[in-house]
């Protein structure tokens, strides 16, 4: 991912985060008003030249709406496919400059974006993140990001993502988990489609640790908490870490995000053969949290559940990226037992 999304001056950051009260930084960013021109048609128009009236007017509704959460829907794709008179991956890479306005990107200001085609046929927006002030190694990838988000919405399997430029090392590893057999197309505009398999040949794949699937179809494991949960935010954090996908370590885990606008977010933790390329619980709800329009100053609590006594422990890299984005929010931490 060589290239990055033209800026546009369309960006969804709040640059002075650190400096304004959490609520002047909400008003700041706010889901499409956050596309910094006074009119939202406008900032389609700038980001998307070429695509009809008819469907930036579509875009535009889905983005409004208080449900979007990253997903254009199968039907919408498909009205968007007859409209604009365009193939798919087409489509797919026209999508590229929206997707990167979401893009958080403080230390690097090089801004990602990425476009999924799930199995549904849905299509899912993603971009990066860099958390402030913290280890790079905190930092999603635009691939990760539009993956995840993918994997959030319950998708069986990912048939495509398109790239401004082919993916990162990193990402090809990310990626050959969830689709282990190398089959995900890679979308560059301008070249014809690339099989995973051949931009990461000889891969270390899920098979090395014994695995016979990777973290597609997404799978539920039974958690039982210790007590009976009547909190919504405890709950969902809780569903998130049921669906999360932890072979290796075994440590299923998963975060929920409530936001002052009334808004819960899940994030399931998504680990990687090879390890490092794991997305932690609380970036997969980042993602989830700033695609649908609510940002770090409207965070109001983030409760991690985990497996009680697993070999690995997400609580002090949730503490410092949460302590990094939302200095004021102290995680609430809940263990559960394993079936
Ligand atoms: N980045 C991606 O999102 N994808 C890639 O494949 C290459 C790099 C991001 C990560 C970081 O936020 C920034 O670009 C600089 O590396
Ligand atoms: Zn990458």
């Amino acid at each position: 991912m060589a290239k990055m999304i033209s800026g546009k001056g369309v960006d969804r950051r709040c640059v002075l985060g650190m400096m304004l009260s959490a609520g002047a930084c909400a008003l700041a960013l706010r889901p499409v008003a956050a596309l910094a021109f006074d009119d939202p048609k406008d900032d389609l128009l700038k980001l998307l030249p070429s695509f009809k009236d008819e469907s930036r007017r579509m875009l535009l509704q889905l983005l409004r709406s208080p449900e979007f959460t990253g997903q254009i829907p199968a039907g919408v794709v498909k009205d968007l496919l007859s409209v604009e008179r365009r193939t798919l991956p087409d489509l797919m890479n026209g999508l590229l400059p929206l997707a990167g306005t979401f893009s958080h990107a403080p230390i690097s200001n090089f801004r990602v974006g990425t476009v999924a085609r799930g199995a549904s046929g849905s299509l899912y927006l993603g971009f990066n993140i860099e958390i402030p002030g913290q280890p790079l190694g905190f930092s999603v990838h635009g691939e990760q990001a539009v993956l995840s988000s993918a994997y959030m919405h319950g998708e069986q399997g990912v048939s495509a993502i398109a790239v401004t430029a082919a993916p990162c090392g990193h990402c090809r590893q990310f990626m050959q988990e969830l689709s282990p057999n190398g089959a995900i197309e890679i979308l560059v505009e301008g070249a014809a489609p690339t099989r995973l398999e051949s931009l990461l040949p000889q891969a270390f794949g899920p098979k090395d640790l014994g695995r016979t699937e990777g973290a597609f179809p997404v799978r539920e494991t039974k958690l039982t908490p210790k007590t009976p949960i009547s909190d919504a935010v405890v709950q969902a954090a809780l569903d998130a870490a049921r669906k999360s996908y932890a072979p290796y370590s075994g440590a299923r885990s998963g975060i929920a995000i409530a936001t002052r606008p009334g808004r819960i977010h899940q994030g399931s933790y998504i680990e990687n053969v090879a390890f490092n390329p794991s997305l932690p619980p609380l970036e997969t709800a980042l993602v989830q949290m700033i695609v649908a329009g609510d940002d770090y100053g409207v965070i109001s609590r983030v409760v991690l559940v985990e497996v009680n006594g697993a070999k690995i422990t997400q609580r002090s890299v949730t503490e410092a990226a949460l302590g990094a984005v939302s200095a004021g929010v102290k995680l609430e931490a809940v263990t559960v037992a394993e079936g």
